[in-house]
């Protein structure tokens, strides 16, 4: 069957949501979502939203901040656009009915974070991205030109390349035409068009064994586009939270850095305190720097975690200010009121992603990108604490007039969309060794966290690259042979998105921000001073006799 829809957004979190609400004035959108509609990255994002809503702030001070934590990668352009847009791109969803905490008869409570000079970080108690969330969808649900496809997965791009030989991949002759997508409460294959198609899958935490993401986040963004040819940046920069909860059942439950912004302090167990003598920010230095540290303290102590001690604040102040953080912990036997909580780093936020311009554009025409699955250049080698909601907010709304005008001006060919064939399963079976596919996924992740985690070195790099080359191989066979799920999906995108960081970590030959090298530990601004850049080439077409674009080699 074939879907047509002006607007096609995959994702469902801030930067999708946004961008389907503001397209929808102009033609019908279908939203494609892995799971249910809320179940995004958002909807989890805990500390809040930076923005500089102060008297005694400014944007040259957000500016300043964000740079100075992103460690000379960020692209000034679109900070200056993300910190001097935030203000009115927060109001917008204020008017919506988005409720952010307030001190009585005063301003926004705002809150601080890691790197930032001022407190800037808008909040709603500890719950400020199922605020945004749930605003945003309950706009969605009101318009009528909007259709959300819940469950159902993007496989693949349609672009005129996979069509039409003499186009290469990503070239400026190239535009995406659509997408196959898998319902997979069904098993059925849709084939979808659409004039103008946004990417904002989020980001792939799943890649390592521990991290504060949910489960959707597996890379698909990154991985489908990569595929197709579509630019991919400074993927080695994957940051890790210094603070998730250590409990064998809490799956690195995230424990705010505004808890530290509200004077909570690291300890070793023996209660020693160490972040002085990291940096002059101490416990609320950068993430970089912390969770470095962290790592470096277990590593010497040979301890399975640290403390995060917040008993310095009144019960009633904690239960308020984090009730959502204070409830969890006690489910987990913590009371955090009393005693200091056990804590270690886990893998948290992609900073690198599919490279767009100030718009949100891809290097392929009518394809768009927004939020994590991005890069934008906000980040640089490491991001500053609650810029990532801004993100998503501000390009969203900016990739609305050119999308719009793209949509407009161009329509599709209909020769073209005739060209496209459903889906053919072709020779495939249902699979009897599901076994091969929860292996592979363990194993994916169990060795990016050992060897491509928050120190690494090239003999380890190295070995990572030999594995996941092998995995993408098998990978790559089973994808042919067998019919395919939702399972086997997420794991061959999260091996190309496993091999896309390793790819960046053994060319960026420095150490910078989120990226240390143990061979190369000093940061080389003569020669890296500059983003790591990738580009598929393989060239497949989709013809009734492959199609299923198996283009990765
Ligand atoms: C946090 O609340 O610590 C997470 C905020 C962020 O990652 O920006």
């Amino acid at each position: 069957m074939t879907i047509a829809k002006d607007f096609i957004v995959i994702g469902s979190g801030v930067a999708g949501l946004t961008f389907a609400l503001k397209v929808c004035k102009f033609g019908s959108v279908g939203i494609i979502t892995k799971d249910a509609l809320e179940e995004s990255a958002t909807k989890y994002a805990q500390g809040g939203i930076a923005s500089v809503m102060a008297e005694d702030d400014s944007f040259d001070l957000h500016v300043k901040d964000t740079m100075e934590t992103g460690r000379g990668l960020c692209h000034e352009d679109f900070v200056r656009i993300a910190c001097g847009e935030g203000p009115a791109r927060i109001r917008e969803l204020i008017e919506l009915g988005a409720k952010f905490d307030r001190v009585r008869g005063a301003g926004f409570d705002l809150g601080k974070e890691g790197g930032h000079s001022k407190r800037r970080i808008l909040h709603a108690n500890d719950l400020t991205g199922w605020e945004i969330e749930r605003t945003l969808i309950e706009a969605v649900q009101a318009q009528e030109n909007i259709e959300i496809f819940e469950h159902h997965m993007a496989i693949d791009l349609i672009t005129r390349a996979r069509l039409e030989e003499d186009v290469q991949p990503g070239s400026p002759q190239d535009e995406a035409l659509g997408l196959y997508v898998l319902d997979h409460k069904t098993q059925k294959v849709e084939t979808m068009v659409g004039g103008i198609i946004l990417l904002a899958t989020g980001g792939a935490g799943k890649v390592y064994v521990y991290t504060s993401n949910p489960d959707t986040a597996t890379g698909d963004g990154v991985a489908v586009a990569y595929r197709a040819g579509a630019q991919i940046a400074n993927m080695e920069f994957f940051q890790f939270h210094p603070t998730c909860l250590f409990h064998p059942k809490a799956k690195s439950f995230l424990i705010s850095e505004t808890v530290r912004g509200e004077g909570g302090v690291l300890r070793l167990q023996n209660g020693n305190t160490f972040m002085e003598s990291y940096h002059p920010l101490g416990c609320l230095a950068p993430r970089d720097v912390v969770a470095r540290a962290i790592d470096y303290e277990m590593k010497k102590s040979g301890d399975d975690y640290v403390l995060l001690d917040v008993t310095h604040l009144e019960g009633y102040r904690i239960r308020e200010r984090f009730p959502n953080i204070y409830k969890t912990c006690l489910d987990f036997g913590f009371d955090m009121s009393r005693e200091p909580l056990p804590v270690v780093p886990a893998a948290h936020y992609m900073c690198g992603g599919l490279v767009v311009d100030v718009s949100g554009q891809t290097n392929i025409k009518r394809l768009f990108a927004s939020g994590e699955v991005c890069f934008s250049g906000l980040h640089g080698a490491n991001r500053l604490a609650s810029n990532s909601l801004l993100e998503g907010l501000v390009l969203s709304h900016r990739a609305v007039e050119k999308a719009v005008g793209i949509f407009k001006e161009s329509k599709l060919s209909k020769t073209l969309l005739e060209q496209i064939p459903e889906w053919d399963p072709g020779s495939a079976v249902d699979s009897d060794e599901s076994v091969v596919v929860s292996h592979n996924w363990d194993e994916i992740r169990r060795l990016m966290w050992n060897y491509v985690g928050i120190v690494r070195s090239t003999k380890r790099l190295k070995r990572a690259e030999r594995r996941i080359q092998l995995l993408l191989e098998e990978i790559q066979e089973y994808y042919w042979n067998f019919k395919i799920t939702k399972d086997t999906l997420e794991l061959r995108n999260l091996t190309i998105t496993a091999q896309l960081i390793i790819q960046g970590a053994l060319t960026r030959k420095e150490s910078r921000g989120l990226h240390y090298n143990l061979d190369y530990p000093e940061t080389d601004d003569k020669h890296w001073k500059q983003d790591t850049v990738f580009q598929n080439r393989v060239h497949r077409l989709i013809t009734q006799t492959n199609p299923r674009i198996v283009t990765h080699e």
